[in-house]
Protein backbone atom coordinates (compact mmCIF):
# COMPACT_ATOMS: atom_id res chain seq x y z
CA UNK A 1 0.00 0.00 0.00
CA UNK A 2 1.15 3.61 -0.65
CA UNK A 3 1.77 5.95 1.88
CA UNK A 4 -0.10 9.25 1.47
CA UNK A 5 3.32 10.95 2.37
CA UNK A 6 4.96 9.71 -0.27
CA UNK A 7 1.85 10.82 -2.59
CA UNK A 8 1.75 14.44 -1.14
CA UNK A 9 5.75 14.40 -1.56
CA UNK A 10 5.09 13.94 -5.30
CA UNK A 11 4.73 17.93 -6.03
CA UNK A 12 3.64 20.95 -4.36
CA UNK A 13 0.19 20.73 -6.09
CA UNK A 14 -2.36 17.72 -6.71
CA UNK A 15 -4.32 18.33 -9.67
CA UNK A 16 -8.32 17.67 -9.18
CA UNK A 17 -9.38 16.45 -12.21
CA UNK A 18 -12.85 15.99 -14.18
CA UNK A 19 -13.46 14.90 -17.29
CA UNK A 20 -16.29 14.65 -19.92
CA UNK A 21 -15.02 11.95 -21.83
CA UNK A 22 -12.05 9.53 -21.53
CA UNK A 23 -10.69 11.01 -24.56
CA UNK A 24 -10.57 13.97 -23.42
CA UNK A 25 -8.99 12.59 -19.94
CA UNK A 26 -6.25 11.19 -21.46
CA UNK A 27 -5.33 14.02 -23.61
CA UNK A 28 -5.17 16.27 -20.75
CA UNK A 29 -3.55 13.71 -18.32
CA UNK A 30 -0.57 13.99 -20.78
CA UNK A 31 -0.64 17.29 -21.21
CA UNK A 32 0.30 17.59 -17.51
CA UNK A 33 2.37 15.12 -17.21
CA UNK A 34 4.27 17.15 -20.27
CA UNK A 35 4.55 19.72 -17.89
CA UNK A 36 6.15 17.62 -15.30
CA UNK A 37 3.19 16.63 -13.04
CA UNK A 38 4.00 13.15 -11.35
CA UNK A 39 0.26 13.23 -9.66
CA UNK A 40 -3.07 13.25 -10.63
CA UNK A 41 -6.67 12.89 -8.40
CA UNK A 42 -9.22 12.09 -10.93
CA UNK A 43 -12.79 12.52 -9.51
CA UNK A 44 -16.22 10.52 -10.04
CA UNK A 45 -17.98 13.73 -10.25
CA UNK A 46 -18.47 12.55 -13.95
CA UNK A 47 -18.91 8.98 -15.58
CA UNK A 48 -15.78 8.81 -17.25
CA UNK A 49 -13.53 9.13 -13.91
CA UNK A 50 -13.11 5.25 -13.69
CA UNK A 51 -12.18 4.97 -17.56
CA UNK A 52 -9.57 7.73 -17.11
CA UNK A 53 -7.63 6.12 -14.10
CA UNK A 54 -8.06 2.65 -16.08
CA UNK A 55 -6.33 4.41 -18.95
CA UNK A 56 -3.95 6.51 -16.89
CA UNK A 57 -2.97 3.86 -14.29
CA UNK A 58 -0.45 2.63 -16.26
CA UNK A 59 0.78 5.22 -18.79
CA UNK A 60 3.89 5.47 -16.73
CA UNK A 61 6.16 3.87 -13.72
CA UNK A 62 6.71 7.22 -12.45
CA UNK A 63 2.95 8.56 -12.44
CA UNK A 64 0.86 8.13 -9.52
CA UNK A 65 -2.91 8.15 -10.51
CA UNK A 66 -5.66 8.47 -7.24
CA UNK A 67 -9.09 8.60 -7.30
CA UNK A 68 -10.96 11.35 -6.04
CA UNK A 69 -14.94 12.47 -4.50
CA UNK A 70 -15.23 9.22 -2.92
CA UNK A 71 -18.11 10.05 -1.14
CA UNK A 72 -19.47 6.12 -0.53
CA UNK A 73 -17.57 3.20 0.30
CA UNK A 74 -18.78 1.16 -2.79
CA UNK A 75 -16.71 3.31 -4.57
CA UNK A 76 -13.27 2.36 -3.47
CA UNK A 77 -13.66 -1.40 -4.64
CA UNK A 78 -14.55 -0.19 -7.93
CA UNK A 79 -11.68 2.33 -8.00
CA UNK A 80 -8.83 -0.02 -6.96
CA UNK A 81 -9.68 -2.56 -9.52
CA UNK A 82 -9.19 0.71 -12.17
CA UNK A 83 -5.36 0.91 -11.30
CA UNK A 84 -6.26 4.09 -8.49
CA UNK A 85 -3.23 3.87 -5.76
CA UNK A 86 -4.77 6.48 -3.33
CA UNK A 87 -7.87 8.11 -2.83
CA UNK A 88 -9.35 11.47 -1.60
CA UNK A 89 -12.58 12.01 -0.45
CA UNK A 90 -14.19 15.71 0.99
CA UNK A 91 -14.76 14.17 4.32
CA UNK A 92 -14.37 11.26 6.16
CA UNK A 93 -17.49 8.43 7.58
CA UNK A 94 -16.74 5.30 9.23
CA UNK A 95 -17.75 2.96 6.27
CA UNK A 96 -15.83 4.87 3.72
CA UNK A 97 -12.38 4.48 6.24
CA UNK A 98 -12.90 1.00 6.36
CA UNK A 99 -13.59 0.06 2.97
CA UNK A 100 -10.46 1.79 1.90
CA UNK A 101 -8.42 -0.33 4.68
CA UNK A 102 -10.08 -3.04 3.59
CA UNK A 103 -8.90 -2.75 -0.13
CA UNK A 104 -5.61 -1.48 1.26
CA UNK A 105 -5.63 1.78 -0.39
CA UNK A 106 -3.66 5.31 0.87
CA UNK A 107 -6.84 7.68 1.80
CA UNK A 108 -6.22 11.08 2.13
CA UNK A 109 -9.71 12.20 3.63
CA UNK A 110 -11.39 15.79 3.68
CA UNK A 111 -11.63 17.52 7.08
CA UNK A 112 -13.05 21.14 8.14
CA UNK A 113 -12.89 21.28 11.69
CA UNK A 114 -11.53 20.37 15.03
CA UNK A 115 -13.97 17.58 15.79
CA UNK A 116 -13.22 16.01 11.99
CA UNK A 117 -9.60 15.79 12.39
CA UNK A 118 -10.13 14.00 15.59
CA UNK A 119 -12.09 11.28 14.01
CA UNK A 120 -9.33 11.02 10.90
CA UNK A 121 -6.69 10.75 13.89
CA UNK A 122 -8.83 8.24 15.39
CA UNK A 123 -8.56 6.27 12.15
CA UNK A 124 -5.17 6.62 11.60
CA UNK A 125 -4.87 9.26 9.08
CA UNK A 126 -2.43 12.23 10.50
CA UNK A 127 -2.19 13.25 6.78
CA UNK A 128 -5.47 15.12 6.07
CA UNK A 129 -7.17 17.12 3.07
CA UNK A 130 -7.86 20.66 4.55
CA UNK A 131 -11.19 20.78 2.18
CA UNK A 132 -12.89 23.53 1.06
CA UNK A 133 -9.46 25.51 2.38
CA UNK A 134 -10.17 28.72 1.38
CA UNK A 135 -14.02 28.98 2.32
CA UNK A 136 -13.05 27.17 5.13
CA UNK A 137 -11.05 29.38 6.45
CA UNK A 138 -7.80 29.72 4.74
CA UNK A 139 -4.47 29.96 5.87
CA UNK A 140 -5.36 31.57 9.18
CA UNK A 141 -7.05 28.01 9.79
CA UNK A 142 -4.28 26.36 9.16
CA UNK A 143 -2.13 28.32 11.63
CA UNK A 144 -4.92 27.88 14.43
CA UNK A 145 -5.12 24.01 13.53
CA UNK A 146 -1.08 24.00 13.91
CA UNK A 147 -1.40 24.71 17.90
CA UNK A 148 -3.59 21.74 19.06
CA UNK A 149 -2.44 19.45 15.81
CA UNK A 150 1.13 19.79 15.51
CA UNK A 151 1.82 16.48 14.10
CA UNK A 152 -1.35 16.60 11.51
CA UNK A 153 -0.32 17.52 7.79
CA UNK A 154 -2.52 19.48 5.48
CA UNK A 155 -3.36 19.31 1.75
CA UNK A 156 -5.82 21.96 1.91
CA UNK A 157 -8.17 21.59 -1.54
CA UNK A 158 -10.77 24.27 -2.66
CA UNK A 159 -10.34 27.68 -4.28
CA UNK A 160 -6.68 27.68 -4.27
CA UNK A 161 -5.24 29.15 -7.06
CA UNK A 162 -1.73 29.72 -8.70
CA UNK A 163 -1.64 32.81 -6.54
CA UNK A 164 -2.52 31.62 -3.24
CA UNK A 165 -1.10 28.63 -3.52
CA UNK A 166 2.56 30.00 -2.14
CA UNK A 167 0.92 30.83 1.24
CA UNK A 168 -0.28 27.87 1.91
CA UNK A 169 3.28 25.92 0.95
CA UNK A 170 4.78 28.45 3.52
CA UNK A 171 3.08 26.92 6.08
CA UNK A 172 5.24 24.08 8.02
CA UNK A 173 2.00 22.19 8.37
CA UNK A 174 1.20 22.00 4.61
CA UNK A 175 2.75 19.25 2.93
CA UNK A 176 1.01 20.53 -0.55
CA UNK A 177 -2.30 21.39 -1.88
CA UNK A 178 -4.57 20.67 -4.18
CA UNK A 179 -6.58 22.67 -6.50
CA UNK A 180 -8.35 22.16 -10.65
CA UNK A 181 -6.99 25.53 -11.62
CA UNK A 182 -4.44 23.79 -13.85
CA UNK A 183 -6.68 22.61 -16.45
CA UNK A 184 -9.79 25.31 -16.74
CA UNK A 185 -12.78 23.51 -18.68
CA UNK A 186 -12.59 26.05 -21.47
CA UNK A 187 -8.91 24.81 -22.19
CA UNK A 188 -10.02 21.08 -22.18
CA UNK A 189 -13.22 21.87 -24.22
CA UNK A 190 -10.45 24.00 -26.78
CA UNK A 191 -8.12 20.85 -26.89
CA UNK A 192 -5.20 23.54 -25.82
CA UNK A 193 -2.84 20.84 -24.71
CA UNK A 194 -0.29 23.29 -24.53
CA UNK A 195 -1.94 25.69 -22.72
CA UNK A 196 -2.55 23.23 -20.05
CA UNK A 197 1.58 21.67 -19.98
CA UNK A 198 2.15 25.72 -19.45
CA UNK A 199 -0.03 25.78 -16.33
CA UNK A 200 1.04 22.32 -15.29
CA UNK A 201 5.16 23.55 -15.71
CA UNK A 202 4.18 26.56 -13.59
CA UNK A 203 2.18 24.57 -10.90
CA UNK A 204 5.43 21.84 -10.72
CA UNK A 205 7.87 25.48 -10.25
CA UNK A 206 5.88 26.30 -6.84
CA UNK A 207 8.28 26.11 -4.09
CA UNK A 208 7.76 22.84 -2.85
CA UNK A 209 6.09 22.66 1.07
CA UNK A 210 9.00 23.29 3.69
C1 LIG B 1 -11.98 19.39 -4.66
O1 LIG B 1 -12.87 18.57 -4.76
O2 LIG B 1 -10.92 19.08 -4.15
C2 LIG B 1 -12.24 20.78 -5.07
O3 LIG B 1 -13.47 20.90 -5.69
C3 LIG B 1 -11.20 21.39 -5.91
O4 LIG B 1 -11.37 22.72 -5.65
P1 LIG B 1 -11.15 23.85 -6.75
O5 LIG B 1 -11.98 23.45 -7.95
O6 LIG B 1 -11.67 25.09 -6.08
O7 LIG B 1 -9.68 23.89 -7.03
Amino acid sequence: MLDIDHVAALGPVIPVLQFDSVEQGEQTARALYEGGVRVLEITLRTPAGLGVIERMAKFADDLVVGVGTLTRPEQVAAAVSAGARFGVSPGLTDALANAAKQQGLALLPGVATSSEILIALEHGYKTVKFFPAEQAGGVAMLKAFGGPFGDVRFCPTGGVTAATAPNYLALPNVVCVGGSWLTPAAMMRAGDWAGITRLAREASALRPAQ
